[in-house]
This record gives structure tokens, C-alpha cells and sequence, in this order.
């Protein structure tokens, strides 16, 4: 370890990334190292009594893909800042490397913005939570007031203790959509007259960002805020699920459509996404939104997370975009991994451990180059009936552990039988880890 911060300052976190590349090497080839020693190794705690033997072998490794990635909702249920520390260390683990944090939503902004503090003192608070799942008729709410958010400090301290482990964080800051907790704080964000709550209840609603200029620029001040805390080259702008009835019912928005010279409201989405696109390469940085940035097209220079299907992807792709595979039927960790009548209440779905594993983010009928551009894939742990970090764990591991492989290892390398044998042995060293994951079938 002391080697590995010697060379790390040798080549700090500000260094291009060419003169980094050695150091992340040595840190992967130390993860791989951890895993031939004992699993006593990853306790935190000292161990008497181990031998502590290698095998010894030769290894030739490197990634499949460059982005492997795990998304974290905070804004459904907030995440304690300790707790996102070791669901970093549990990723860096398996050679994971990109944190995506989703930080505002419907149900709560998470997110310190200085130009803007309602966002935080008014939009991080939810009055109570529906109870069981949303889709039921007759809800019932908890009465308990929910929320949280980070600072900026907090979130530096995250950035930086992810980036000694190899992991990005990719900020998110959703819109036009998922705006309800933006709209709370400042109504003048929103398209309608009557003050909204934060949401209280899970699923799509109508609620979204207006077209005003004013708005844009809001929007901008907060994405001019978030780049000075992240130093990531993508930032996350959200983009999915954005319902347009209020867009087509309000005269405020169909005046500035005709001012603009703007046909309709798939149109009018991609304006509002190509402006936040010019605000970030302003910055230097690059963006990347759900695969509904392409619906009213996307400028070629933004990178596409397929989620609905990998068609998606496929699409996106075929445009000449980068894309990031994290279709729902893969990659959902949200979902259930069991019966439901076994597992706690979930979102729906189904997603076994095998699922995951027999992902194949390089779709076969993609030519050479459209497969150029997929950049790898990512697990998604949307949190409306994850309520706490051990549910957490027990929803992601060990599947964000078969997409990590997923991630890494070559197509024809990969085999569900071998890395179920495999996980037999790498449980126990969550075990040691204290993660809380789902027990293995037997
Ligand atoms: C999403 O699941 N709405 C991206």
C-alpha cells in the first residue's frame, strides 16, 4: 500500500490521464493480488493465526470495456455520504470504475447549490412517503418527514476518495423531467400556477421544467456549479421520462416554441438538451443523458445511456453516439432477483444473478464501427424500495459483482458455471468487507 501512494504521488489525480494509466494499472493488479491471498485479507481488522500464502502464477489482464459502472439513487432514499464510501471500496474491489450519483429527482434534491439555496433548505425535504408499493390503489402514507442532501464539501470529499480508488463519480442533475423537488423550491421553475410539494409518492409525473430562458439559465448556474465540484469529463443531465402535457397545454411554453421557430416538443426537448450540451463543452466537459436524448435528435457529440432496451443503444450507436449499456432487462439491480413472494418488496421485474452474468453489452448485429462506440455498461440501483444500505447491499451484491465481470473479462472468456464456483470464494471475502449481500442459491 505505502507503494502505491508513493507512485500515486508521483502521478497526482490532476495528471493527464496517458501519465496515470500506470498507476491505475498497479492498482488493478493490486486488486487482482488481494484476491490470491487469503480472503482474510479484506477484513479490516488485524488477522491472527493466517498463512498468508500466493499462488504463483503469471496474469495478463486488461478491461473489456472502459466504462464499468454502478448508479446510486439518493434522491428516492438518501444515502449516508460513510455509506457511498464503502459501496466505493466494494466496487473499486471488483475493478469497477464509475460512480454514477443521481442527484435530484421528484422526491428530492440532493445536491448544495450555493446561487440557490431553496433548492436544498425547501427541495431536499419530503413531508412523509407512500408506504408498500406506489402502484397500489387506496395508498397509505408514513407521516415521517424523509430527506437529507451533501454539501459541496461532502461531495468533494467523495470525488476524491473515489478517485484513489480508480472511480469517477458522474454527477446527474435531471431535466426537463423529474423536476417536482426543483419546482417546490422555486415555482417559477415549473409550468404551473398552484405550489407543488415535493413528491411524496414513486412513478412518472407530468411535473416538468418550463422553456423560459430564465429557466435555461437556472439550469446552467447549477451545472456551473456542479463542474467545479466534479472534475469528471461526462456530466449526467438526466433526460428520460419527461411527460410533455404541460408543455402542450401551456401558452407561455407553445409562445416561446414559435419565438424559437420550433415544430413540436420532441424538438423542443433536444433544444433544450443541445443548449445544456453547448453550456458543458463551454466547460470543457462532455454530456451524457438517458436514451431519450435522442427523441427530437442529439448532436453526435453526446454520449447516449441506453436504458429502455439495448435497441436503444443500438440506435444511438448506428447514429454515430457513444452509448453506455444499461437496459433494464440487464443491468435493473432494482429488480427482483427471486420470487417476489421470497424477496422484500421491490419495483417489479425480474433479474437472476444468471441474467445478469449471460449479458453481452457488443450486440452481434452491430458493424465494427457502430461497436466502437459502446463504451461499456452499468448497474442501476434506483432506490424507491431500497430504504436503507443493507437493503442496498442486498439488492447489488453479488450482481453488481457478475456485471463487473461482465464489464471486464472477454466475451469468449466468460462462463456463468466457473464464476459461480468462483463466488463462492469471493462472498467470503464480502464477508470480510461487511457487505450485506444476497446469500448464494444454493
Ligand atoms: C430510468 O429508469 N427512468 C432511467
Amino acid at each position: 500500500m505505502r507503494v502505491r501512494k508513493r507512485i500515486t504521488w508521483l502521478f497526482p489525480r490532476t495528471a493527464p490521464l496517458s501519465r496515470r494509466q500506470p498507476v491505475r494499472g498497479l492498482f488493478y493488479g493490486v486488486q487482482t493480488l488481494r484476491q490470491l491471498l487469503p480472503p482474510a485479507v479484506f477484513s479490516a481488522a488485524p488477522v491472527d493465526g493466517q498463512k498468508w500464502t500466493v499462488p504463483a502464477v503469471s496474469i495478463e489482464d486488461a478491461p473489456r470495456f472502459a466504462w464499468r459502472g454502478m448508479m446510486l439513487d439518493p434522491c428516492r432514499h438518501f444515502i449516508p455520504k460513510e455509506f457511498i464510501k464503502k459501496f466505493i471500496d466494494t466496487i473499486a474491489v471488483q475493478k469497477m470504475n464509475h460512480l454514477h450519483l443521481h442527484l435530484t429527482d421528484d422526491q428530492g434534491w440532493r445536491i448544495e447549490i450555493k446561487k440557490y439555496p431553496k433548492l436544498t433548505e425547501v427541495g431536499a425535504w419530503r413531508a412523509e412517503t407512500v408506504v408498500g408499493h406506489a402502484g397500489k390503489p387506496n395508498a397509505k402514507y408514513d407521516g415521517i418527514r424523509h430527506g437529507g442532501f451533501y454539501t459541496q464539501d461532502d461531495l468533494r470529499e467523495l470525488v476524491a476518495y473515489a478517485a484513489d480508488r480508480h472511480v469517477t463519480v458522474i454527477p446527474e442533475i435531471e431535466m426537463p423531467g423529474h423536476a417536482q423537488a426543483a419546482i417546490a423550491a422555486y415555482p417559477e421553475l415549473g409550468n404551473v400556477k398552484e405550489p407543488l410539494p415535493v413528491f411524496t409518492t414513486f412513478g412518472v409525473n407530468k411535473n416538468i421544467f418550463n422553456v423560459e430562458e430564465s429557466t435555461i439559465l437556472f439550469l446552467q448556474d447549477v451545472l456551473g456549479e456542479v463542474v467545479e465540484i466534479f472534475p469528471s469529463t461526462y456530466i449526467h443531465i438526466g433526460g428520460d421520462e419527461a411527460v410533455k402535457d404541460q408543455w402542450k397545454e401551456s401558452e407561455a411554453v407553445q409562445k416561446r416554441m414559435k419565438e424559437l421557430g420550433i415544430a413540436d416538443e420532441a424538438k423542443m426537448q433536444s433544444y433544450f438538451i443541445a443548449r445544456m450540451n453547448d453550456f458543458l463543452k463551454g466547460k470543457g466537459r462532455k454530456l451524457i443523458g438517458w436514451d431519450e436524448i435522442l427523441e427530437g435528435g442529439l448532436g453526435k457529440d453526446a454520449t447516449v445511456m441506453a436504458w429502455r432496451s439495448v435497441d436503444k443503444g443500438i440506435e444511438a450507436a448506428e447514429l454515430g453516439n457513444d452509448v453506455v449499456m444499461a437496459p433494464t432487462a440487464f443491468t435493473y439491480l432494482d429488480y427482483y432477483q427471486g420470487k417476489p413472494k421470497d424477496e422484500p418488496l421491490g419495483i417489479g421485474g425480474n433479474l437472476p444473478l444468471s441474467k445478469v452474468y449471460g449479458f453481452d453489452p457488443l450486440p452481434k448485429k452491430l458493424d465494427p464501427e457502430a461497436l466502437s462506440h459502446i463504451m461499456g455498461t452499468q448497474g442501476q440501483l434506483w432506490s424507491e424500495y431500497i430504504p436503507g444500505p443493507d437493503h442496498l447491499e442486498y439488492m447489488a451484491f453479488p450482481r453488481a459483482c457478475a456485471l463487473a465481470e461482465v464489464a471486464w473479462t472477454p466475451q469468449a472468456q466468460r462462463d456463468f458455471k466457473d464464476f459461480s464456483e468462483r463466488l463462492k470464494t469471493h462472498v467470503e471475502r464480502l464477508d470480510k468487507m461487511g457487505v450485506k449481500y444476497r446469500p448464494l442459491e444454493k
